[in-house]
């Protein structure tokens, strides 16, 4: 059930003039369905009514305006155009398809409390796209084109971005692919730029406020140690997309991977680099290898860390070290700063537990500290001394 205050404060956070809404294009908003914090939802079953629940946002794809297309061809970027349907139409020999030539990224734009909107470190978004697509032979965006493109779509898409408030923020899913067909292998002579956005929430149902449950994934890996664990590229999403699924059957809603040489090292979560809180010697460590993600938000919070005078450690971490943290974080710009209940792994067969490491059962205070640093930055709320804002 719904507090009658909660439910007030639900009404006023979705109300046109909130805060943060007051750039919005409201003469040009027509009459179509916008995104908002909550909708209300009350079952009728056996002959009477439930309780009113609130669903938030999540993650998932929804509609919005446009998506940011660009067409490299001859050797060259041609114009960036915004484009109203979401579909595309490919070349069935497009080398995306049949050999996965396509690397992404994702970052987000936030309103602050003055309705202007903010993306989060896009700068770093470009770097880390020409680096994957570097890996599998892809052109390079310049850095111009790649902050004109986010912020040209997000501007178009200016009534999608969440209120201030509301805990949400506009997603930007850049993707790169080759679209020219090929089938002996090579790489493609044409490739297509695009920018979806979308409003989201929280990636875990319950936010900073729950604690996931993750298993250490012992029978498959992600990355090898020299292959493309490094660079955003499809292929390891799909190597993930089984583990994952098992995982959750079982109940563990996370999975972190070992180093696929010796599985006695930590590597990352599917979607979010590993860190592990010391609090005791205010250590802050997380993974050192060739094969993780380099995250721009454990890049960002490895900063914050610092100015909060802990001591970050890059370094390899043994499965058993596991023992030694009092909290573990798993970060990303989808999960933001998501809190580590336990990790558990299991024997070959999968059906025995050999080893339960066990964290927080609350929020643990430097998960909070370092998520409330970040989200405060990333609203305006906190001053944003290291310039990681990027105004549209
Ligand atoms: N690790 C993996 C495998 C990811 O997919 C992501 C998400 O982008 C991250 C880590 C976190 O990176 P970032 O903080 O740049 O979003
Ligand atoms: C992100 O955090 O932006 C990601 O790309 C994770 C995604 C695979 C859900």
């Amino acid at each position: 059930g719904v507090k009658q205050s909660s439910l007030f404060m639900s009404t006023t956070e979705n109300a046109i003039g909130a805060p943060g809404t007051a750039n919005l294009p409201w003469s040009e908003l027509g009459f179509e369905f916008r995104p908002t914090k909550s909708h209300l939802r009350m079952i009728y079953k056996d002959g009477k009514w439930g309780e009113e629940e609130l669903v938030e946002l999540g993650f998932e794809f929804r509609p919005t305006k446009s998506h940011l297309r660009m067409i490299y061809k001859d050797g060259k970027w041609g114009e960036e155009e915004l484009v109203e349907s979401p579909y595309l139409n490919i070349h069935i020999g497009a080398t995306a398809l049949h050999y996965g030539q396509a690397c992404f990224e994702g970052l987000k734009a936030f309103a602050h409390e003055d309705g202007s909107v903010y993306m989060f470190r896009p700068d770093e978004n470009s770097k880390r796209i020409n680096k994957s697509s570097e890996r599998i032979m892809m052109p390079e965006i310049p850095t111009e084109k790649f902050i004109k493109a986010c912020n040209d779509v997000v501007r178009d898409n200016i009534a999608f971005v969440p209120p201030h408030g509301s805990g949400g923020a506009l997603y930007l899913r850049p993707l790169l692919f080759g679209s020219g067909p090929r089938i002996g292998l090579q790489p493609a002579d044409e490739y297509t730029f695009i920018i979806l956005v979308i409003p989201v929430g929280d990636y875990y149902k319950g936010g900073l406020a729950k604690p996931v449950n993750g298993i250490i994934v012992d029978n498959y890996d992600r990355a090898a140690p020299k292959g493309v664990g490094a660079a955003k590229v499809a292929g390891n999403y799909a190597a993930d997309l089984v583990p994952n699924m098992e995982a959750k059957k079982k109940g563990y809603p996370i999975c972190l991977y070992a180093d696929a040489a010796t599985h006695s090292l930590v590597e990352e979560f599917s979607t979010s680099n590993f860190i592990g809180i010391d609090n005791k010697n205010k250590k802050y460590v997380t993974p050192k290898s060739p094969s993780v993600l380099p995250s721009i938000t454990n890049k960002s919070l490895q900063t914050i860390a610092q100015d909060e005078g802990m001591i970050v450690e890059k370094r390899d971490i043994k499965i058993d070290e596991l023992s030694t943290f009092d909290e573990v974080v798993a970060c990303g710009t989808a999960v933001v700063v998501t809190p580590i209940g336990s990790l558990t792994r299991f024997d070959e067969t999968g059906e025995k537990e050999v080893a339960k490491y066990q964290f927080t059962e609350d929020v643990g205070e430097t998960t909070r500290r370092l998520y409330d640093i970040v989200r405060g930055i990333q609203n305006g709320e906190i001053e944003d001394k290291h310039n990681w804002n990027f105004k549209v």
